[in-house]
C-alpha cells in the first residue's frame, strides 16, 4: 500500500460515517414497515407451511406466544426480529440463540423472580433475556471471553457517562495519527503480522489505547472493549464468517487503511442508543451472575437452588470456540500463549490425546453406542470425542439434575451432527441418558435453523435443532 493511499484515507470523515448509519437505519426502518404488514394478531403470525421435502412445518413470526399449543415432536420455523434487539446484537457468537426462543421458554416454564440456570451460557442470550422477564440468572461459561461479552450485555450504563466517553472517543479517532503509535503499544502474538496488515495493527493499537486510557468507570471501558472485539475479526486477514480463524487466499478479502477506525467509529454510534435504552428498562433488583471457574460438568450451587435450566450445549467437535475467538482473545488479553488448556475444557473437543482412543469406548446407549461402533471403524479419533462428549453431556445432565427443583425443567436445544459419513443424532442420546438419570422427557419439538451464524467446516451440516423438554 503507498503512502499516498494511507494519507488520503485519514483522518476518517464523521459525515461519512453518519450518512452511512443514517441510510442504514432507513433501510432498516423500510424492512421494519414491511414487516408491520404483517397483522399483529398472533393467530396470523403462525401458519403451516411445507418445506422443500413437503413436510408440514408450523412457521412462528416474532414472539412466540407463551401458550403455543406444541404436540410431541412437531417441528417448527421460528422466523426472529430481535437478534440486534438491545444489547443482543453486541457481539457475534457462534450457535448464539436466537432471543425469542429462550425469552418463550423462560416465560412458558418460570415465574417472575424466579432463578434461571444456562450451564453453557455462550455471550448470554439467555441471561438477558431471563433479566428482560425479570427472573434472576446464572450463566455457566468455561471461556472467560465469553463471560466477559456477556457481563457487558447486562450491564445498565450511566447515560451522561457513556455520551460523553463517546464524544472524546469520536473526536480522537478522528484526529488518528498513525505516528502516534509506538511500538511498544501493539501487543505480540503468534503470527500477529499475517492476521492484520500494518496500518490496522497501528490502528486497533490506537483505539485499545484509548479505551484503556479513558477516565471512567471500569463497566463503560468494557463496554468499549466488547465493541473493540466485536470489529477485529472483519479488519483482520481471516475470513469473516468461518469458525476457525483461518486466512483463504481464495476469498482475496480487502481489508483497508482506516477500516478499524471507521468499524469502531459506527460500532459505538450504533451500541450506544441501544445499550442507552437497555439501561432505561433495566429491572430493579434483579441478579444475573456469570461465576469464573465453573464447569458445566461440576455445578458448585445449592442442591434443588434453580427454577429452570435453559441452554444450547455445544455440538460435537462442530465448534471449536477458543478457536473461534483466538484474536480477539489476543487482543483483549485473555490468553498470551497457548490456548490449549481452555481447548481441553470445551465439551465436544477435538483435543484429545491418542492414548485415549486406541481402545472403543461405550456409553450405555444402544443406538449411540452402535453408531459409536460404525464410526470407530473408520476413525477411532472421531469415535472417541464423540464418545466423550456424550460421557461430558452426561455428567451435565446430573449436575443439572442436583441443582434443580422437582416438578422443575431443563430444557436444551441440540443439534445433530455428521461424523465420518454417519447421523450422530445427540438430541437422542441426550434424552435417553437424561432418563436414565432420573428426568421425565414432558415434550420436544424441532426448531429448523433458517440463519445460523456458522459455517460449518467440512460437510457437518446442521439443520434442525431439537428442543428437549426435561422434567425433574
Ligand atoms: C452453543 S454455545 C452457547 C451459545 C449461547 N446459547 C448464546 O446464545 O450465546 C456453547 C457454549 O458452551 C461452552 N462450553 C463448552 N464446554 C463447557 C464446559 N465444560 N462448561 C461450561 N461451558 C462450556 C462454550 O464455551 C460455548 O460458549
Amino acid at each position: 500500500m503507498s503512502n499516498q493511499t494511507i494519507n488520503s484515507a485519514y483522518p476518517i470523515s464523521l459525515q461519512e460515517i453518519k450518512a452511512k448509519l443514517a441510510k442504514r437505519k432507513k433501510r432498516n426502518q423500510n424492512n421494519y414497515q414491511q414487516l408491520e404488514l404483517i397483522p399483529d394478531e398472533t393467530n396470523l403470525r403462525i401458519k403451516t407451511i411445507t418445506n422443500e421435502f413437503n413436510e408440514n412445518i408450523i412457521r412462528v413470526d416474532g414472539d412466540i406466544p407463551i401458550d403455543l399449543s406444541v404436540n410431541q415432536g412437531e417441528r417448527f420455523l421460528f422466523i426472529s426480529y430481535d437478534q440486534s434487539s438491545l444489547t443482543h446484537g453486541l457481539h457475534k457468537y457462534p450457535a448464539k440463540f436466537f432471543p425469542e426462543l429462550p425469552r418463550w421458554l423462560i416465560q412458558r416454564y418460570s415465574q417472575e423472580n424466579d432463578w434461571i440456570l444456562d450451564p453453557f451460557s455462550g455471550s448470554g442470550t439467555t441471561n438477558l433475556e431471563a433479566l428482560l422477564s425479570r427472573r434472576h440468572s446464572v450463566g455457566i461459561d468455561i471461556d472467560p471471553f465469553s463471560r466477559f461479552i456477556a457481563n457487558v450485555k447486562v450491564t445498565p450504563l450511566n447515560e451522561s457517562e457513556l455520551k460523553s466517553t463517546q464524544s472524546q472517543l469520536v473526536q480522537e479517532l478522528v484526529n488518528y495519527q498513525a505516528a502516534d503509535i509506538k511500538e511498544s503499544d501493539i501487543p505480540s502474538f503468534p503470527y500477529r503480522d499475517k492476521w492484520f496488515n500494518r496500518e490496522i495493527l497501528l490502528e486497533l493499537s490506537y483505539i485499545k489505547k484509548l479505551i484503556d486510557n479513558l477516565e471512567t468507570t471500569q463497566e463503560i471501558k468494557n463496554f468499549y472493549l466488547v465493541c473493540f472485539s466485536s470489529i477485529i475479526r472483519g479488519v483482520s486477514n481471516a475470513d469473516n464468517n468461518c469458525t476457525r480463524t483461518v486466512i483463504r487466499k481464495k476469498l482475496n478479502k480487502s481489508v483497508y487503511p482506516a477500516d478499524a477506525l471507521k468499524k469502531f467509529t459506527e460500532t459505538i454510534l450504533i451500541e450506544i442508543p441501544k445499550i442507552i435504552q437497555l439501561s432505561k428498562i433495566y429491572p430493579q433488583n434483579i441478579k444475573t451472575i456469570f461465576p469464573a471457574n465453573m464447569d458445566a460438568r461440576n455445578i458448585d450451587f445449592k442442591d434443588n437452588y434453580f427454577d429452570l435450566a435453559v441452554t444450547s450445549p455445544p455440538y460435537v467437535n462442530a465448534v471449536d470456540y477458543p478457536r473461534t475467538h483466538q484474536l480477539e482473545i489476543y487482543w483483549l488479553g485473555f490468553f498470551k500463549n497457548s490456548l490449549t488448556p481452555l481447548k481441553k475444557k470445551q465439551i465436544g473437543t477435538e483435543s484429545v490425546s491418542s492414548i485415549f482412543y486406541k481402545e472403543l469406548h461405550h456409553i450405555g446407549v444402544t443406538e449411540a453406542d452402535k453408531k459409536i461402533s460404525i464410526i470407530f471403524e473408520k476413525d477411532p479419533r472421531r469415535a472417541y470425542i464423540a464418545y466423550q462428549y456424550l460421557a461430558d453431556m452426561k455428567k451435565n445432565l446430573q449436575e443439572v439434575y442436583k441443582v434443580l427443583k422437582s416438578e422443575k425443567y431443563y430444557i436444551l436445544v441440540v443439534g445433530n451432527n455428521t461424523i465420518r459419513g454417519v447421523t450422530f443424532e445427540n438430541w437422542k442420546y441426550i434424552m435417553s441418558l437424561a432418563k436414565q438419570i432420573g428426568f421425565t422427557v414432558e415434550t420436544y419439538l424441532g426448531s429448523e435453523i433458517i440463519k445460523h451464524f456458522i459455517k460449518v467446516p467440512r460437510d457437518e451440516r446442521i439443520n434442525t435443532d431439537w428442543i428437549i423438554v426435561l422434567k425433574k
